[in-house]
């Protein structure tokens, strides 16, 4: 990591004498910052404006055409004059300096740009020293940012939370990606990050799936892949389930059409009585039953279920690259909990009775948020009663500063409600730090064979899909190393990258052709990107890390050079702008357009049979590019290949 010393150094020789030590000021992370800090001192002697607001407004630009930072001249606040001549007036006030061109008025904006010189020179050092590092930014999570023994600020990111037994569907797998992304983003921001899998795994439905094994189970399917079997025996159980609900159903009807005519039908409501007490249904309930009331041998075979599916989870998350601080789930919350909530419900006078029922009026509040059933006639508890009593339960445990639940926007009323209830029964403390992070559909989630059900089967499709990829380059195929992997974690970045291509909110289409392609924004397109830079770095390994940093920097001239530096450098200002956001597209959109400006690059800027110190300039340049690609990959989660 760049120390402030090194940047001091490297400042002295560009005659600069102070490094800027502002609050929230990290030039040595930021190379932008040292800029940042350079305009502020010269619009505050322009303008008298105090240097703490403008500091903060002088922003990063989507496009380098617009400048490296442009100052939306409004934001000063000084009034009188209107805005254009203002900026005009501001703009023929300053003057070109060693950083700097000489600023321009655009409209209301002025509009600055780094001179190339020392910003080649700041930059590609600052990366290269940075490493993994770069970009990134440990201080915002400071509690005190004045002073780290204060400790950290503290984050529960609750994602993909699939439900046992059922399905792994688009839902999870949006929430798996996006909550993944959020908990990268919050590490590299310094926060203390629990990264948290809430489990589907309470419920009738697992007195049932409990009931299903006994007659379908078979242990070595179990062992083999529990998910799957899980799954199938759930499906068998629960369609015996129905067709006894069928048969009911009708006799049911016969004994309402024999009580019309005044027929007798104590035989019938016998065989309906024994038809009801012998069903899948009424075992199920009690099985469920004994699971509540802590039945040992019950809820030791739930138990086992659930552990071997978090077994089977874990690798799958794997690939993924992501790793579960906790399994937590609907089944671990306490009643204690709950019965706690209900009491403070009640005493609150936020809940009612309503026949044998309690629930929340929440339209007292919100007309929007309707009526929330939190107690069942029978006294059971309900999706979302657990949710409130899990909420508690995590603030008692790690007193957190934010939560995040990252789930699909189908489950906006029940995450409003939650919030709402734990708000108006005196939880505002809880309420106040939670978020709920949602996200539109995926459309046409179908496979090859047909409608995928679990995370392992989409991956394990659009693994071979990239394998097809793969090997319609026949020559390019048979260098590659292990074929099997990289087509494992092409598929897997194919699938990430288009999750992440629009907003969260949008819907989008599935389409295993557009994201399996090397062409166009994808992510297969920025595997290749990263392939190919490594490629360039183990041609040149002649060249070692120490000469890279001593390289001669202006002779990165050309203006695709320039470009480069300079994109390169937006990256630390685009990961702040993300966690504004929280949208990974925002660095997707950069990668893309760094990437562009790299391979458009590679003509002009060739490394292999240039000069030695050209050569090493260069090499030093794509190292750089290299590191901050990977940078943001990794911070997507994805694994950046070394070939392609
Ligand atoms: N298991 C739920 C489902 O699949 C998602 C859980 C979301 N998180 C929560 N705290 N309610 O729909």
């Amino acid at each position: 990591i760049q120390s402030v010393n090194d940047l001091a150094k490297t400042l002295k020789i560009l005659g600069i004498e102070e490094v800027p030590q502002a609050p929230n000021t990290h030039p040595e992370l930021n190379p932008v910052d040292l800029y940042r800090s350079h305009i502020t001192d010269l619009l505050a002697t322009a303008t008298g404006v105090d240097q703490n607001i403008i500091y903060p407004v002088l922003q990063w630009t989507q496009t380098l055409d617009m400048g490296d930072l442009v100052l939306p001249v409004p934001a000063l606040r000084i009034k009188g004059k209107k805005p254009n001549e203002l900026a005009e007036d501001i703009a023929s006030k300053l003057s070109e300096t060693a950083l700097i061109e000489k600023p321009a008025a655009g409209g209301t904006f002025i509009k600055f740009i780094f001179k190339p010189d020392p910003l080649r020179q700041i930059v590609i050092p600052s990366i290269l020293k940075n490493g993994n590092a770069y970009g990134f930014n440990p201080h915002l999570g400071l509690r005190d940012p004045t002073d780290p023994s204060k400790g950290r600020k503290k984050i529960i990111v609750e994602f993909s939370s699939p439900n046992i037994a059922k399905p792994f569907h688009a839902g999870h797998l949006r929430s798996t990606i996006i909550g993944g992304f959020l908990s990268n983003l919050y590490d590299g921001a310094g926060w203390d990050v629990t990264r948290m899998n809430y489990l589907g795994d309470w419920g009738k439905q697992y007195g049932v799936l409990a009931l299903g094994f006994e007659k379908y189970g078979n242990e070595e399917a179990l062992l083999a892949n529990p998910i799957a079997h899980l799954y199938d025996v759930y499906v068998r159980i629960s369609g015996e389930q129905h067709a006894e609900d069928e048969k009911i159903k009708a006799k049911k009807e016969e004994i309402a059409a024999l009580q019309k005519e005044n027929k007798d039908v104590t035989e019938q409501t016998t065989e309906l009585q024994n038809m009801v007490d012998d069903g899948v249904d009424e075992a199920a309930r009690k099985y469920f039953k004994q699971m509540v009331d802590g039945d040992e041998a019950a809820l030791g075979i739930w138990k086992r279920f659930r552990d071997l599916s978090i077994e089977k989870y874990k690798r799958t998350y794997g690939r993924l690259n992501i790793h579960y601080d906790e399994y937590s789930g609907e089944s671990q919350v306490k009643d204690e909990s709950m019965d706690k909530a209900a009491k403070t419900l009640e005493d609150t006078g936020v809940s009612e009775r309503s026949e044998g029922a309690v629930l929340v009026d929440l339209t007292r509040w919100n007309k929007k948020l309707g009526k929330a059933l939190v107690k069942k006639k029978d006294g059971t508890s309900l999706y979302l009663t657990r949710d409130i009593g899990a909420a508690a339960e995590r603030m008692d445990k790690y007193n957190f500063d934010k939560m995040i639940y990252v789930v699909a926007s189908q489950q906006d009323q029940h995450l409003a409600q939650l919030f709402k209830i734990m708000e108006v029964m005196g939880r505002k403390d809880i309420a106040e730090r939670c978020t709920h992070v949602n996200f539109g559909m995926v459309l046409g989630m179908s496979t090859r064979r047909g409608t995928a059900k679990f995370l392992d089967d989409i991956l394990e499709t659009v693994g071979e899909r990239m394998h097809d990829v793969m090997r319609a380059n026949q020559a390019k195929y048979e260098q590659v190393e292990d074929p099997e992997k990289t087509a494992d974690i092409l598929g897997i970045s194919a699938v990430m990258i288009q999750d992440m291509t629009g907003k969260r909110i949008n819907n989008y289409n599935f389409d295993m052709d557009r994201m399996c392609s090397f062409e166009g924004d994808t992510g297969p397109y920025l595997q290749y990107a990263h392939a190919r830079l490594s490629s360039i770095t183990r041609k040149a390994s002649d060249v070692s890390s120490a000469d890279l940093l001593t390289a001669d920097y202006t002779l990165l001239s050309e203006p695709h050079a320039i470009n480069l530096v300079r994109s390169l450098a937006q990256w630390p200002d685009v990961f702040m702008n993300t966690i504004k956001t929280q949208e990974p597209v925002t660095v997707l959109t950069y990668l893309f357009k760094m990437t562009h400006a790299l391979s458009s690059s590679y003509d002009h800027l060739q490394v292999v049979g240039s000069e030695p110190a050209l050569k090493t300039a260069r090499l030093a340049l794509y190292v750089a590019a290299r590191q901050v690609l990977g940078n943001g990959m990794r911070l997507l989660g994805l694994t950046p290949l070394e070939r392609g």
